[in-house]
C-alpha cells in the first residue's frame, strides 16, 4: 500500500522544516553566549601569578603590579592594577588601593605628617595598615583585600573580598 503526500502536506512539513532549522539559527548563538563563561578554562576563581617573589616581601607595604584580561561584551583587553603587599608573619596581606570614599588611589606614607598609614591625597582619607580606615576622615571602610598564594615562589593574586583584617 502506497501512502500518497498531499500537496498541503508536503507544503507543511517543507514550512517546519525551514522553521525549525531557522529557529536552531537564532536559539544556538544566543545559548552559546550565554553559556560562554562557563566553557572558558580558568575564568573563575583563577589566581594571577606576579613577577615578585614571595621570599621578596617585606613588613613594608610594596606596590605589585598584575595584568590581567577584561571583557566587556565583545572587547578583551588586558587590565594592569596593583596591591599593596606586605607579609604579617606567614601571612601575606593584598590590599586594594581604591579608596572607599571616592575611589582615588591611597599611597603608603603618602602623609608626612601622619607616618606608617595609608593616605588618599583627594581629601586626606587615611587607613591603618591593615587596612581599617581611621575615624573622622573621610572613608568610612577599609581598603578590600585580595586573596593571594604562591606558585613556584611566586606571588599570586586573586579576588577582592570585603577586608577580613580591619576589626
Ligand atoms: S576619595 Fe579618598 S578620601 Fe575621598
Amino acid at each position: 500500500m502506497s501512502q500518497r503526500v498531499t500537496r498541503r502536506q508536503f507544503l507543511n512539513y517543507s514550512l517546519m522544516g525551514v522553521g525549525s532549522f531557522m529557529a536552531a539559527g537564532i536559539a544556538l548563538p544566543m545559548g552559546r553566549f550565554a553559556l560562554d563563561p562557563l566553557f572558558k578554562s580558568g575564568s573563575a576563581g583563577g589566581m594571577i601569578t606576579t613577577s615578585v617573589k614571595i621570599s621578596e616581601l617585606k613588613e613594608e607595604p610594596t606596590k605589585v603590579d598584575f595584568k590581567f584580561e577584561q571583557k566587556d561584551a565583545w572587547y578583551t583587553s588586558e587590565v594592569t592594577a596593583f596591591a599593596w603587599v606586605y607579609k604579617d608573619g606567614e601571612n601575606v596581606v593584598a590590599l586594594s588601593p581604591t579608596c572607599k570614599h571616592l575611589g582615588c588611589t591611597v599611597n603608603w606614607n603618602g602623609d608626612k605628617e601622619n607616618p606608617n598609614q595609608f593616605y588618599c591625597p583627594c581629601h586626606s582619607g587615611r587607613y591603618e595598615k591593615n587596612g581599617k580606615n581611621i575615624p573622622g576622615t573621610p572613608p568610612l571602610a577599609p581598603l578590600d583585600q585580595y586573596e593571594t598564594g604562591e606558585k613556584g615562589g611566586m606571588l599570586t593574586i586573586g579576588k577582592k573580598h570585603p577586608n577580613e583584617l580591619a576589626k
